[in-house]
């Protein structure tokens, strides 16, 4: 089937099954491998990506139902190469381990303080509840969070 996508403010067509998730067509149409597929199942918040500025999880979306829409990765985050304040504070906190988890994190978290100003620690906590970090390297996460959310 030929679907066409908006993908980092990039539109491309491109011809795959319609159910194939979302997550497949960004890496492998449009080589955005920052989204990462781990458990595939709903449960890791990995391959989290922003539909029209909502957090989604992208290995349970069919491609399909993203036409039509706007699709942020975490490749697409930063304006003109200048990484937004959530990626500046996690560069900072020296935040990342082995990086699987990351672009959801960092996707979460620009979703977060854009939806929420004044989010608070717990806010962040709240947020993250969906994306599993297997280094458990949580605590440099959030602080670097609550760091750019209290500088904005
Ligand atoms: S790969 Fe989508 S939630 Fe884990
Ligand atoms: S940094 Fe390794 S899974 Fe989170």
């Amino acid at each position: 089937m030929a679907l066409t996508l908006n993908v980092n403010g990039d539109r491309r067509g491109f011809t795959a099954d319609p159910v194939t998730p979302l997550v497949d067509v960004l890496r492998e149409q449009f080589h955005l491998t920052g989204v990462k597929p781990v458990c595939r199942e709903g449960f890791c918040g990995a391959c989290m990506v922003l539909v029209d500025d909502r957090p989604t999880l992208s290995c349970l979306m069919p491609a399909a139902l993203a036409q039509d829409c706007e699709v942020r990765t975490v490749e697409g985050l930063a304006a003109n190469g200048t990484l937004n304040p959530i990626q500046q504070a996690l560069e900072a906190c020296d935040a990342v381990q082995c990086g699987m988890c990351f672009p959801g994190m960092v996707v979460t978290l620009t979703h977060l303080m854009k939806a929420t100003p004044g989010a608070t620690r717990d806010d962040v906590r709240s947020a993250l509840t969906g994306n599993i970090c297997r280094c458990t390297g949580y605590e440099s996460i959030v602080e670097a969070a609550v760091r750019a959310l209290a500088a904005t």
